[in-house]
């Protein structure tokens, strides 16, 4: 086994602030613990739980790595006490709770999964973050079945495009809103059966007229603000919204009669502080039913732009414009 390096290069900020606070820094070379996996670093993907991390208002649960990064695609080069499924030289990609704009990041061989068959490193390192939260909440706690309707706002943001593609793929209609008409076509070209251009549609209208008056089964909202009473409208009998950001803000004046007139239930979920035990249980999920449809080529990760890891600020600016289609990548 070639041996590692005791240090390695890694995107980091000293106080949070503007996209220019992330720098390359060197840091120690992470060492496995039991269970755990170390993986060089082929590439990370970039989520805007990140930016917001930057900005000082999202810090790493207790014990994860203050090195930005929730996901990663490369290959193992050490192996923690225990571990079992991973061997030198495997190809996975990881979720994490910190730690992957690096040249080296571990991760727990639970929350590791091949990189599905035909896919580059860089397509598999956009892929974990996404996956992960678009199945818990849509699949598991939202209960999308086939012959439903679902409905994303964001379509086009890294969330979104993952979830038109895997709820088309799992037999729902889906509607997507969205901020341009470019992007709305974008959301089409995923699969999305009605895409609404929520600054010129009201998407409640939208929605009703797209499911014969019924509403919508099942709402992935990651808005909040006044969407939270508009999202009530919108939603069918016995319809089950799901809360995973509030990029409107998390306050609200609600019409609660809607909640239970309609019998709706509105729930939500973060995946970052979530056990590793309960991310392996999702990842389990995913490895069964969602790894064959990427390996067969019926969803993707959707990649709008790769930067080099030094690059990072660029990156950050890139989400922050909200230009983007689908992920950012760092290669490393
Ligand atoms: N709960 C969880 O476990 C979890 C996990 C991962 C991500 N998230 C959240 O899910 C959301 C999407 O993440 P992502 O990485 O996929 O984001 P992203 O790719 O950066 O996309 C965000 C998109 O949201 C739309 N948007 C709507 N209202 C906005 C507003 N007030 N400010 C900024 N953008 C607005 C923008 O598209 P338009 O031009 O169409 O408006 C933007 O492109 C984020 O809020 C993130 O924090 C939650």
């Amino acid at each position: 086994m070639t041996s590692l390096p005791e240090t390695m290069t890694a995107i980091g900020f000293d106080a949070p602030g503007g996209p220019d606070v992330l720098k390359p820094q060197t840091r120690p070379v992470p060492k496995p613990g039991a269970g755990e996996i170390l993986v060089a670093v082929a590439a990370a993907g970039i989520n805007r739980p990140d930016v917001l991390q930057r900005l000082g208002g999202y810090n790493p649960p207790p014990g994860a790595s203050d090195i930005p990064g929730l996901e990663f695609a490369g290959t193992v080069v050490a192996l923690g006490d225990g571990v079992r499924r991973w061997q030198l030289g495997d190809q996975v990609c990881g979720l994490v709770a910190g730690g992957g704009y690096a040249q080296y990041a571990v991760v727990h061989e639970s929350n590791a999964l091949p990189v599905p068959a035909g896919l580059t490193l860089t397509e598999a390192a956009a892929i974990p973050e996404t996956f992960f939260t678009v199945w818990t909440n849509v699949f598991q706690r939202g209960g999308l079945k086939a012959g439903e309707s679902f409905m994303v706002h964001g379509g086009t943001s890294g969330i979104g495009t993952t979830a038109i593609q895997l709820a088309k793929a799992f037999g729902a209609t889906v509607l997507a809103t969205a901020g341009s008409d470019d992007k709305c076509a974008a959301c089409r070209e995923l699969g999305a059966d009605h895409a609404i251009n929520y600054r010129n549609e009201d998407f409640v209208a939208a929605a009703k007229a797209a499911t014969g008056g019924r509403g919508v089964n099942v709402i992935l909202d990651m808005v909040g603000g006044d969407y939270i009473n508009r999202n009530y409208e919108a939603a069918a009998d016995s319809g089950r919204i799901v809360q995973i950001a509030f990029l409107n803000g998390p306050k609200s004046e609600v019409n609660f009669s809607r909640l239970m007139l309609k019998r709706l239930v509105h729930t939500g979920s973060t995946l970052r502080p979530r056990t590793i035990a309960e991310k392996a249980a999702i990842a389990a999920e995913l490895e069964t039913k969602v790894w064959p449809l990427l390996a067969e080529g019926r969803c993707k990760p959707v990649i709008h732009q790769t930067f080099p890891l030094a690059q990072a600020a660029e990156s950050h600016r890139l989400m922050e414009s909200n230009a983007h289609i689908g992920k950012i990548v760092l290669t490393v």
